[in-house]
């Protein structure tokens, strides 16, 4: 489902993420741990387009995800559709991008904006900018809710904004994932009224309101209070039981030895350690994580 190849990030100097390689299939619950600053964020992050990789891809469902300069969204569309429009008329695809080339059929694109086109269509990837926002959830650990919007329409904007649903669609919906966390009667509040677990538990049904594919969550429950802890891991957990295809970044080790199908141990920008989690707790093989795990796991 998900293929990341040679991912790295660099913030100047910086090497966040090292040449990542993993594949991620339907299904799967990834569990991922390591010390702060390792990079978990940010390998999240490349996989929802929010960050721009250095160098490197993730294909979601066969299709590029990787981040895209928004300013170059409408080339990339152009590009694409004239190139389908020749392909439609027969040529075949090298073809079509010569021709576009030769003939200059997109002055706009022509330069260095162009070759970023072409380096999409000469891959045969499949350019879907909205793939990301409409296939892959992201819960953080702050929420991220609007407060100037009522707990409804933080579960519709998105749907209805990218025209994934109609109006009616989005709340009805909404409507039903409400129920279902017994929050209905919160509907038409405001997020600050909310505590945080409800919060919590809001954005996941928010991500849930797109449909996704996968959910990413990073620290789902790292701001909450204690107390509130259980009814969030509760509700992610009733979702992996239901086949939903997860990658969570957490401090929760009894909650990642139950939902995880495997673990990853990430460190110095590499996947240092990848093993189901009995085999990662009881007999992890690299020292680092031996180390970690030697302080987080008290008793
Ligand atoms: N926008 C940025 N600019 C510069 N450096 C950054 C940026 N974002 C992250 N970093 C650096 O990249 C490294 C990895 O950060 P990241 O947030 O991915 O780590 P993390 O594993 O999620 O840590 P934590 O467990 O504390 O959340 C850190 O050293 C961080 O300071
Ligand atoms: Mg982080």
């Amino acid at each position: 489902m998900i293929d990341v190849i040679k991912l790295t990030k660099r913030y100047g100097e910086l090497t966040v993420l090292d040449e990542i390689t993993e594949h991620i299939s339907a299904g799967e619950k990834v569990v991922i741990v390591g010390p702060s600053g390792g990079g978990k964020s940010t390998f999240l992050r490349c996989l929802n387009c929010m960050e721009e990789p250095t160098a490197g891809e993730v294909i979601f469902d066969g299709k590029l995800v990787s981040y895209i300069d928004p300013y170059l969204h409408d080339d990339l569309i152009a590009v694409s559709a004239t190139c389908k429009k020749l392909m439609a008329q027969g040529l075949k695809k090298e073809d079509a991008i010569e021709k576009i080339k030769a003939e200059k059929l997109l002055r706009k694109n022509e330069g260095g904006e162009f070759k970023t086109a072409h380096k999409h269509l000469e891959k045969e990837i499949c350019i879907d900018l909205n793939v990301a926002r409409r296939d892959i959830g992201m819960v953080f650990q702050h929420f991220n809710l609007f407060n100037n919007l009522t707990v409804m329409e933080n579960l519709t904007l998105a749907p209805v904004h990218l025209k994934i649903k109609t109006k009616e669609e989005a709340e009805a919906k909404a409507t039903e994932l409400l129920h279902r966390i017994g929050l209905y009667d919160k509907k038409d509040v405001y997020p600050s009224t909310l505590s945080g677990g409800q919060k919590q538990r809001i954005a996941i049904i928010r991500a849930l309101a797109m449909d996704p594919k996968v959910i990413l969550f990073d620290e789902p429950t790292s701001a909450l209070d204690p107390e509130m802890v259980g009814e969030v891991l509760e509700l992610i957990k009733q979702l992996a039981n239901e086949g939903m295809t997860m990658v969570i970044v957490t401090h929760e080790m009894g909650f990642a030895r139950e939902v995880a199908t495997r673990m990853l141990f990430v460190a110095g920008g590499k996947i240092q350690e990848s093993a189901p989690p009995a085999e990662f707790f009881d007999h992890p093989k690299h020292p680092r994580l031996q180390e970690f795990l030697s302080k987080v796991i008290k008793n």
